[in-house]
């Protein structure tokens, strides 16, 4: 397949620390990468994801919930900002927030998400953890599209990570995290060539 003459245009929304933020600037640097981080968006002011962004020069914005009435509301700004500055592709980064079904519809097939576990095997918050308390012998990482549940949308590339005896959810996080750090710019390269398909729910990778 031809590589596009312009980079895909990527929106990240962060809530935190931002290392997977930082992984896809770092990779997306790079001259030939077919993608650019355009602009990074939080919903906390003092988001360390934030930093990330005005450091690799590229457009931040503080979303804050206050200043919208309710849900609704905080995803239209989201949209409009996202379309102000013509994103194509919104990453989710350890964005904290339930985000509507309109939303969600609205960016359908370019709004992807990593979680922190081999889905759909420990959804939600504290993935890692759940993984050690269930008496996991292998999690990992997954990169996905978002659909209108929690963590159930069509599975992109997954990574998996052994659980050791003495793994605390401290230790099993930071190996997951070289992971998630290797897979999603990999999936954001793979969305940028335009390899990735959708048959029903399950995607395929043109090689
Ligand atoms: C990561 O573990 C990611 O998988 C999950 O939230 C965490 C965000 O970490 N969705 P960071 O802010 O990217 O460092």
């Amino acid at each position: 397949m031809t590589a596009r003459s312009e980079p895909l245009r990527v929106g990240v929304l962060a809530s935190g620390r931002g290392s997977n933020l930082q992984s896809l600037l770092d990779a997306t640097a790079a001259p030939d990468f077919p993608a650019r981080v355009v602009v990074v968006i939080s919903d906390r002011e003092r988001a360390q994801a934030l930093e990330r962004a005005a450091a690799a020069h590229v457009q931040r914005v503080w979303l804050d919930p206050k200043a919208y009435g309710d849900r609704p509301a905080y995803d239209e700004a989201l949209r409009a900002c996202l379309d102000q500055h013509e994103v194509e592709l919104v990453c989710l980064a350890g964005f904290m927030r339930i985000l509507t079904s309109a939303f969600v519809r609205y960016l359908e097939g370019r709004l992807v998400n990593i979680h922190p576990s081999l889905l759909p095997a420990f959804p939600g918050l504290h993935a890692q953890q759940q993984a050690l308390d269930h008496g996991a012998k292998v999690t990992g990482v997954t990169v996905h599209f978002v659909d209108e549940g929690v963590d159930t949308g069509p599975i992109i590339a997954q990574a998996a990570v052994p659980v050791r005896d003495d793994d605390t959810e401290t230790s099993l996080s930071a190996r997951i995290l070289v992971e998630e750090h290797r897979l999603y710019p990999e999936v954001v390269r793979l969305l940028a060539e335009r390899r990735v398909g959708l048959v029903g729910r399950r995607v395929v990778i043109a090689r």
